[in-house]
């Protein structure tokens, strides 16, 4: 009798626990009637697919996509990802039902960029964010636009470019092989601090993967949040500068076109939903986003004009012919020189040192390419498939900037458009113009100035480690003004 009890409640418990786990199973997998969830490879149990993925993960995503095609899902820790890759399904997702995918994360490292008012980090996406991305758009319109205080420039924006690369050709010529040295040292500090941050967030951290190691000592994660500190002390004393000797008829730089937008919006009601104070620290997001990846764009144009010796000599016969030796290269130079932006645009593609966009989040459940995606998911981008995929660009491997120019010498727009480095869609790079405006002065101010080229018996390799902007490994260059 006492046996059969106790068989009796086993046998209970027992239906009870695979009831439980069918209901755990079926909660998991909530899904549209007809839709299934993404394919990909099984997660083992705590890690899910974070030891599969090695070093390159994406390499690894990239070569999952042959198996498992356009959407997939994987499991980082405990939380789920779906990657998508393929310029179509990328442009259906973040263009086509873009909302559907313009959240990010909540990662616990995201919520302290600016104390979490970062429109490109933390702010929910929403009404206020639409707005908040607008007026950062417009502040650095304002601020490209001002009048420049030289009378050779077009604008503000181009006396300060060119005025920033003939400092970098002239500390290059005086200090031949040491490194370009900025005035500004605490400026410096924070230019370095920024990278940092950028590099320890591409880490993958873990306290975004497993939220029990956000309680826990973790020398990264501590670094990170200190780094994170000192930049947000940085802004807010260069913004009480800023606030002190703001005048509007003459506006200095971003934070002062932020600024004025501020004082212009007051009588708008509809603006209210952001504060002044969220507004003018959206200089955090321009200048987080804006130094570290311009500089690892000139890093790679720098390997691959001295590795490729013929396509440098390509680029300043168009400078010879364009822009003269009386004269300096300006911003009405680059539409005429479609060979140096095809140069450009094949560095973007073929380094693709920015794998992914920074992590998306959907905002609603959505069905794409028939897989169901509930809300709240974490979307990674695989920007670096799309730069070499085969079907688009056949020899993908190959640094070839030619295949952007048309038979009657013309930038092919069609194919520069599939190059994706910026992202697309609604959260797209605020300032991809400005970066490939940058990145032109400086390498044309650059090669106009000095001849560049390997030192002899050194390797190039033009292969990097995985990271949120990958840095190609150390190389020397050899510099000798031109005649
Ligand atoms: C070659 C240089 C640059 C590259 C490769 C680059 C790339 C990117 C990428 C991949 C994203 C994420 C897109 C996404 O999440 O879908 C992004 C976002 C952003 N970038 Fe850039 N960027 C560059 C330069 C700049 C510059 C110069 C600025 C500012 C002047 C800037 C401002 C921003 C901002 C504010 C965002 C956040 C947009 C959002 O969250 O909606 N970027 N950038």
């Amino acid at each position: 009798m006492y046996l059969e009890e106790i068989s009796h409640t086993a046998g209970v418990t027992l239906v009870l626990c695979v009831f439980a786990v069918l209901l755990l199973a079926l909660h998991g997998r909530r899904r549209e009637p007809g839709c299934s969830l993404p394919p990909g490879p099984t997660p083992w149990p705590l890690v899910g697919n974070l030891f599969q993925m090695g070093e390159e993960i994406h390499l690894s995503l990239t070569n999952l996509r042959v198996q498992y095609g356009d959407v997939i899902q994987i499991k980082m820790g405990s939380l789920v990802v779906v990657v998508l890759s393929g310029y179509s399904t990328i442009k259906e997702a973040l263009v086509r039902q873009g909302q559907a995918f313009a959240g990010r994360p909540d990662f616990f490292t995201f919520s302290a960029v600016a104390n979490g008012t970062s429109m490109t980090f933390s702010e929910k996406y929403g009404e206020a964010w639409v707005l908040h991305k607008k007026i950062c758009r417009n502040a650095l319109k304002t601020f490209s636009q001002a009048e420049s205080r030289d009378s050779n420039a077009s604008c503000l924006l181009e006396e300060c470019i060119c005025a920033e690369a003939v400092d970098m050709v002239e500390a290059l010529k005086k200090q031949g092989d040491e490194r370009y040295a900025h005035d500004d040292k605490e400026f410096l500090t924070i230019v370095n601090t920024n990278n940092e941050v950028l590099r320890l967030f591409a880490a993958g951290n873990l306290a975004d993967i497993f939220p029990i190691f956000r309680y826990l000592p973790s020398p990264s994660l501590r670094k990170l949040l200190q780094y994170i500190d000192r930049m947000n002390n940085f802004m807010e004393r260069n913004i009480t500068e800023h606030l002190i000797t703001f005048d509007r008829n003459c506006i200095r730089d971003i934070t002062d076109a932020l600024i004025a937008m501020c004082e212009d919006r007051q009588e708008d009601k509809e603006t209210a939903v952001l504060s002044n104070s969220q507004i003018i620290h959206s200089v955090v997001d321009i200048f987080g986003a804006g130094f570290d990846t311009v500089i690892t764009g000139l890093q790679w144009s720098l390997l691959y004009l001295i590795k490729f010796p013929d396509i440098q000599a390509k680029i300043l016969q168009e400078i010879e012919s364009q822009v003269g030796v009386n004269r300096l290269p300006q911003f009405k130079d680059k539409p005429n020189m479609p060979y140096t932006e095809a140069f450009i645009y094949e560095v973007f593609r073929h380094a693709s040192y920015m794998p992914f966009t920074i992590p998306h989040c959907t905002t609603d459940n959505v069905t794409l390419n028939g897989y169901f995606i509930p809300k709240d998911t974490c979307v990674f981008i695989n920007q670096y498939q799309v730069n070499h995929d085969m079907d688009i660009w056949g020899d993908a491997e190959a640094f070839r900037p030619e295949r952007f120019i048309t038979l009657s010498g013309h930038l092919n727009k069609k194919l520069t458009e599939k190059v994706m480095i910026f992202g697309i869609g609604i959260r797209r790079c605020l300032g991809d113009s400005f970066a490939r405006l940058e990145m032109f002065v400086f390498l044309t101010t650059l090669l106009h100035q000095l001849h560049i080229e390997n030192v002899p018996g050194q390797e190039l390799d033009l292969s990097s480690t995985f990271s949120l902007t990958m840095k190609p490994r150390p190389f020397q260059i050899k510099i000798s003004t031109r005649n």
